[in-house]
């Protein structure tokens, strides 16, 4: 496969084409921004940690029916995947009460949600990721009542899925953000899955595994997601 122009650069990767016009090459960077980008740093070893933990837990969600973009890892940093036409809205699932749920609603941190909240936010950095619904995704067109359906059916699976793959690793999945595109007629689930894009606590001691720890300041940024990738049996 040859990789040629770039079609756009994220806040964490690229994207390239490919001699195929259906498939993307994902470059992971070590760039890491919190606050919609308003704090950015290269964190050393990052891009080629997240790339393995995507490939890791993609082919764990694709082999439990959750279609994903993901194809093959092609080098440390990168990853051949389905070129998709993305959807611009973020799926969350929380377990736990954390981040913004707590700031907007006032409840205390660490509260078993259940059954877990599920939430649509609008990806757009200028607007600070505003919080959207059904109703708004519909109106403006950012995809039909059955993505809809599809995207909270499939949110929820990665759930059943990967809450019991942490926990078997001694983590809690306390929230993750998931993006979806369409490719063919069919969801599937785009963008990455790593440390990134959702929390992870120590199920023992809520020790902090996740980009919290960069958001926050509190160092070993990347030394928490390889224990993390350890901890799930990841080769990296
Ligand atoms: P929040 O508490 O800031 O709303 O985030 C909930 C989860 O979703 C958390 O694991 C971080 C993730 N997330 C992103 O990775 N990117 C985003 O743009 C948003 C809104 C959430
Ligand atoms: N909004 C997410 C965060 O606060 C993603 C980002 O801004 O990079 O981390």
């Amino acid at each position: 496969m040859e990789k040629q122009a770039e079609l756009y650069a994220g806040k964490a990767k690229t994207a390239y084409t490919t001699d195929d016009p259906d498939r993307l090459i994902l470059e992971f960077r070590d760039d890491t921004s919190a606050f919609d980008g308003e704090k950015v740093e290269q964190l050393s070893r990052k891009g080629m940690v997240n790339n393995r933990f995507n490939a890791f837990i993609m082919t764990e969600l694709q082999a439990a029916g959750v279609p994903t973009h993901f194809e093959q890892i092609l080098s440390d940093r990168e990853s051949v995947v389905k070129r998709l036409d993305m959807m611009p809205v973020e799926c969350v699932i929380r377990n736990i009460s954390a981040g913004s749920l707590c700031r907007r609603l006032g409840v205390a941190e660490d509260e078993t949600l259940e059954p877990p909240v599920f939430e649509f936010f609008l990806k757009n950095d200028a607007l600070h990721d505003p919080m959207i619904n059904d109703s708004h995704i519909i109106t403006f067109g950012w995809a039909s009542e059955s993505e809809i359906s599809r995207m909270k059916e499939l949110t929820v699976k990665v759930n059943d899925v990967l809450k019991p793959l942490f926990e078997k690793a001694g983590l809690l999945l306390v929230d993750y953000k998931l993006e979806f595109g369409r490719f063919n007629g069919e969801i599937l689930l785009g963008d990455e899955f790593s440390p990134d894009g959702c929390r992870l606590w120590d199920a023992a001691t809520r020790e902090k595994f996740d980009k919290d720890r960069f958001r926050q300041g509190l160092g070993s940024v990347v030394e928490s997601y390889e224990a993390v990738a350890r901890r799930l049996g990841i080769a990296l």
